[in-house]
């Protein structure tokens, strides 16, 4: 997605005769997005990927919400959902507007008898716990901790886990999710100023082609509703492809921490864009270099937007009883900042060991019925002295 990629074999013109040895064509097709204006991929399929043969079942998976407006923070307790066995089943939407949903996810099972295709949403997984292989008809990618998948809408996958336990903390975005474009120079390529440039970019490395026909079920997610659609043909029938459209892999541990003199704001950790939202990672870094610098943040009102931050690993400077695999909601419009004794604690650090993920939106974010059994209800309280 972020630059152009080719794998497996693919005709020297496109749009021509591509032929197999047998002499019958390959079918080609253009996997593209925002009309023909966006990114696009050119692939070749061992047969027609449109054989439907029968749409099965039809269900809501759309969450429940339990607060539609509030303006209350929040900590969740994110390792409080329930390890489950099948992937889709483990995925509980916590957070949700109509641009974007925040999920998590532990899953105990790989993908076995379904391919999955979300033709709503690109979706930003980000692997807290476990490793595996991400399976795509565009290619694999492998996983561990750290690593964040950018699987853009319509790519049909399936994924592979080591070991039962997994934690994913997963954005779904009907927006397309890009590299931020301040980053980009005008022909896209990644700037000496970004955090990270395209050799800490993974494409797919390894293509499986089956030409195999039968009935295969693709769970399709589309406006909310999962369908259950059988296809006559095998989705990872692909032998070549070129574009820009494809999934790829980035390592938290690969962003380079911009610091400075005195505290830098969050746009320095900027990882990814959107027009609805912007994701951000916090990295172990060096505390601001002033004499008199306070490394803990102030006191900020995000006036309009939500700041959902994921707490993954390290000690949380700005927070008092913040434990890894917990979230805080901070909503728009109330200002917000460390906790009682944190400015103070933080002044003559040298240096952070923090690592968190940050989803600012900018409409506001309404929680489910899943945030609220891991809610912690009393955390709005939490700046009030008798907290520290
Ligand atoms: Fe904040």
């Amino acid at each position: 997605m972020p630059f152009y990629h080719k794998l497996g074999k693919i005709p020297p013109k496109r749009h021509t005769q591509f032929r197999k040895e047998d002499g019958s064509l390959y079918s080609e097709q253009l996997f593209g997005t925002i009309g023909f204006d966006g990114m696009s991929t050119n692939s070749y399929h061992e047969q027609r990927p449109t054989q439907v043969k029968a749409i099965r079942k039809q269900y809501s998976v759309a969450p429940k919400i339990a607060k539609a407006n509030h303006i209350q923070s929040y900590r969740l307790r994110g390792f409080q959902v329930k390890p489950e066995a099948d992937y889709l089943q483990s995925r509980k939407t916590i957070l949700t507007n109509s641009d974007c949903s925040i999920i998590l996810a532990a899953p105990q099972q790989s993908t076995k008898d379904y391919f999955y295709k979300n033709s709503d949403a690109d979706e930003l997984l980000f692997i807290h716990k476990g490793t595996g292989k991400l399976r795509t008809h565009l290619g694999n990618l492998d996983f561990k901790y750290g690593d964040y998948l950018v699987i853009p809408r319509g790519v049909i996958y399936k994924i592979d886990f080591d070991t039962e336990d997994n934690r994913l903390f997963i954005v779904e975005s009907r927006r397309p999710i890009y590299t931020p474009k301040r980053y980009r120079n005008w022909f896209g390529q990644l700037l000496e100023h970004s955090p990270y440039c395209e050799r800490d970019l993974r494409r797919p490395y390894e293509l499986e082609t089956n030409n195999e026909s039968g009935d295969f079920l693709m769970k399709v997610k589309k406006q909310g509703d999962i369908f259950e659609m059988i296809y006559a043909s095998h989705p990872f029938d692909v032998v070549g492809y070129d574009g820009y459209n494809y999934p790829y892999a980035f390592s938290i541990h690969d962003f380079e921490p911009i610091t400075g003199r005195i505290h830098q704001p969050p746009p320095v950790h900027q990882t990814f864009e959107t027009d609805a939202f912007v994701v951000c990672s916090f990295v172990p870094r060096l505390y601001d270099y002033h004499p008199d610098s306070i490394p803990a943040p102030y006191n900020h009102s995000n006036i309009d937007s939500d700041e959902v931050l994921y707490y993954v690993d390290g000690d949380f400077m700005s927070r008092n009883d913040i434990e890894v695999g917990h979230i805080s909601l901070h909503p728009a419009g109330i200002p917000h900042g460390p906790h009682p004794g944190a400015a103070e604690r933080s002044i003559g650090k040298t240096k952070t060991e923090e690592l968190a993920v940050m989803v600012d939106t900018f409409k506001p974010l309404q929680l489910t019925e899943e945030a609220m059994k891991i809610a912690d209800e009393d955390y709005f309280k939490s700046w009030l002295p008798h907290e520290a």
